[in-house]
């Protein structure tokens, strides 16, 4: 068991559920064989957000998860979704075939998703939309909640954060964060003692956020990496991962800095391929420490 900052895990590896249940992703039955291959590999971390797949993966982890305890999921409020979840339901099944047989809908859908939905921070609508996402995922308490993607003047303002906060100290939240899309809002976020988790992407080659690694470091605040095969680019088809998926997840999953590396993946193969890289990181990055002794 690794436990880095407030959350133990077996595997220092997340299932990113972005695509759960939405229109690039896996149907129901597709989705429900993504997360036991997830949890027969050791992998116990699931990352979602109250507007992925239009709610529709909160709703599939709390129907396979169920009340489960070994497990940590991670979501997010702070977005709004313009149209409701139902009425786009017919749509969404035409899409998913079309995205599947054509290269250029696929793209097309990416390019749609990749768009910012509003944001709202005032305290009713984080509130309401914590309790809504409880009962999608079918808890009484989610065991990480983070703020999803809010500026930084947002978070030096406090008040967001409040209200992660009350939901925690009524028992509805465990751990509180921020998912930030940049530097600014990365630091802010630290600057506030409240935050416990910081979600950051961690793009290949981009050294950006590596400052602020460091000093989530020094103040304990687990750090979540996500977006580490490129994000949209690599679900457009933009980057392919095949050829560094596998030396990315060594590198990111001996890094002791980092709490958890989300794998974004739809596909159960590529899951185990990952589990496989970190194990075998895992047995390399403690040889010598086992030769010595
Ligand atoms: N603002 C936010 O808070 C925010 C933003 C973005 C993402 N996230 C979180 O981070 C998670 C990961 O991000 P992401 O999915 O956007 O990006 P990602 O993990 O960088 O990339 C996903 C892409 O990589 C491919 N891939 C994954 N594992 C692979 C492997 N072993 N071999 C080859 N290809 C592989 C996937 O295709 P296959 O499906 O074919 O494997 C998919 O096209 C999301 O699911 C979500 O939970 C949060």
């Amino acid at each position: 068991m690794i436990s880095r900052s407030g959350f133990a895990l077996s595997l220092p590896l997340g299932l990113g559920c972005s695509r759960l249940g939405s229109v690039l992703g896996p149907g129901e039955d597709g989705a429900r064989a993504l997360i036991a291959t997830a949890l027969d590999h050791g992998i116990t971390f699931f990352d979602t957000a109250t507007i992925y797949a239009q709610g529709d993966s909160e709703r599939l982890l709390g129907r396979v998860l169920g009340k489960r305890r070994d497990c940590v999921i991670c979501s997010k409020v702070g977005q709004h979704l313009p149209v409701p979840g139902p009425a786009l339901l017919p749509i969404k099944r035409l899409a998913r075939i079309a995205a599947a047989r054509s290269p250029v809908a696929r793209r097309a859908v990416a390019r749609a998703r990749a768009q910012p939905l509003p944001r709202i921070w005032t305290a009713s609508f984080l509130s309401e939309a914590v309790e809504a996402s409880l009962r999608r995922l079918d808890r009484e308490q989610v065991e990480i909640m983070l703020l999803h993607g809010p500026p930084a003047s947002v978070l030096a303002e406090g008040m967001a954060v409040g209200t992660l906060e009350a939901a925690h100290r009524s028992g509805k939240i465990g751990l509180i964060g921020v998912s930030v899309d940049d530097v600014p809002a990365a630091f802010a976020a630290l600057a506030d003692e409240r935050v416990r988790v910081l979600q950051i992407p961690l793009l290949p080659g981009e050294i950006e956020f590596e400052p602020v690694i460091e000093r989530a470091r020094r103040e304990g605040v687990a750090i979540i990496a996500r977006e580490v095969f490129g994000g949209p680019r690599a679900i457009s088809g933009e980057i392919q991962p095949e050829g560094f998926a596998a030396s990315r997840v060594a590198e990111l999953t001996t890094r002791v800095d980092l709490a958890v590396t989300l794998v974004g993946t739809t596909n159960e193969r590529h899951l185990r391929e990952a589990v496989a890289a970190a194990l075998c990181a895992g047995e390399d990055s403690l040889r010598p420490a086992r030769a010595r002794a």
